[in-house]
């Protein structure tokens, strides 16, 4: 058995128009998925589109969406469903990290972190288990954070609804898997340290300062490298982890061991 041998198994992967999306995108087309990829920058998903296929390996699909809105998600979902007849694998990757605190955040701000990064899931779950159920087959992959364990008071990062929200990201994990295991469709979640990526270039990047004070930090001296993410989720996403069910991974270099 090829244990990363993801032959004709359609995985549909959210907010895969950048960073850690993209790149497991890349990661799975590379392993021969048929990869269903999913943002509201469409020009950006069509781009990687292009480059997957012209790999000649898995072949690529762009879907526009937005996480956010459940009609949005239904229709991508349904288009799918209508392209391919399965879901195999669904990647719950799109999120935002929205900072401050409850002191300083409008209901707007709240609102749109609990969108996107809980109900995203919740809606994209939603229209795709009963498609998995079919084929009593199934592997989701969540990605919480390590902030959904640790606050920031060491690198004085104040983000209280990314905190609370990747933590409801770990929880809804494990009632997923609690319920959908039954049906051989296993969710697990994926908890990345810092990595580079849109979200973390302009911000936590670019402070020379905080990198130092990461690195410090952290007993691998550095922060994720492009493609340090993948393994992990191809893992939990293959045919073989089958008996895996309602984990989740700190992929962080040892930053939460110390
Ligand atoms: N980078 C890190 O250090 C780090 C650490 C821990 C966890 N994470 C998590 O990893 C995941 C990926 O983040 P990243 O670091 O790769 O950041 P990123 O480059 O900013 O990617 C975020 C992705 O989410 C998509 N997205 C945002 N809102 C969306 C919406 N309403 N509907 C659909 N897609 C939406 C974005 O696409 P569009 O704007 O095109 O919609 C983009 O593709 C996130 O869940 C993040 O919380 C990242």
């Amino acid at each position: 058995m090829n244990l990363f041998d993801f032959k004709d198994r359609v995985t549909v992967i959210t907010g895969a128009s950048s960073g850690l999306g993209a790149d497991a995108a890349r990661a799975f087309a590379e392993h021969g998925a048929d990869v269903v990829i999913m943002a509201r920058r469409k020009e950006k998903l069509d781009t990687l589109a292009e480059e997957i296929n012209a790999k000649g390996k898995g072949k690529a699909f762009a879907v526009q969406c937005d996480v956010s809105n459940e009609e949005s998600v239904k229709n991508a979902v349904d288009s799918v469903k209508e392209r391919y007849g399965k879901i195999d694998i669904l990647l719950n990757n799109a999120g935002i990290a929205t900072g401050g605190t409850i002191e300083t955040l409008s209901d707007e701000e709240w609102d749109k972190a609990i969108n996107v990064n809980l109900k995203g899931i919740i809606y994209m779950s939603k229209y795709v288990v009963p498609i998995m159920k079919e084929k009593n087959y199934g592997r989701i992959i969540n990605i919480a954070s390590i902030n959904a364990l640790f606050a920031d008071k060491p690198m004085a990062l104040w983000r209280h609804p990314y905190n609370m929200t990747k933590a409801g990201v770990i929880g809804l994990t494990r009632g997923m898997a609690a319920s959908y295991t039954q049906f051989g469709i296993t969710t697990n979640a994926i908890c990345p340290g810092l990595f580079e990526s849109e979200m973390t270039a302009n911000t936590l990047f670019k402070t020379e300062e905080f990198m130092k004070m990461y690195n410090g930090l952290c007993p691998a001296s550095r922060p994720g490298s492009r493609g340090e993410l993948n393994a992990p989720i191809l893992f939990f996403a293959s045919e073989g982890a089958g008996y895996v069910s309602g984990q989740y991974l700190l992929v962080d270099g040892g930053f939460s061991i110390v």
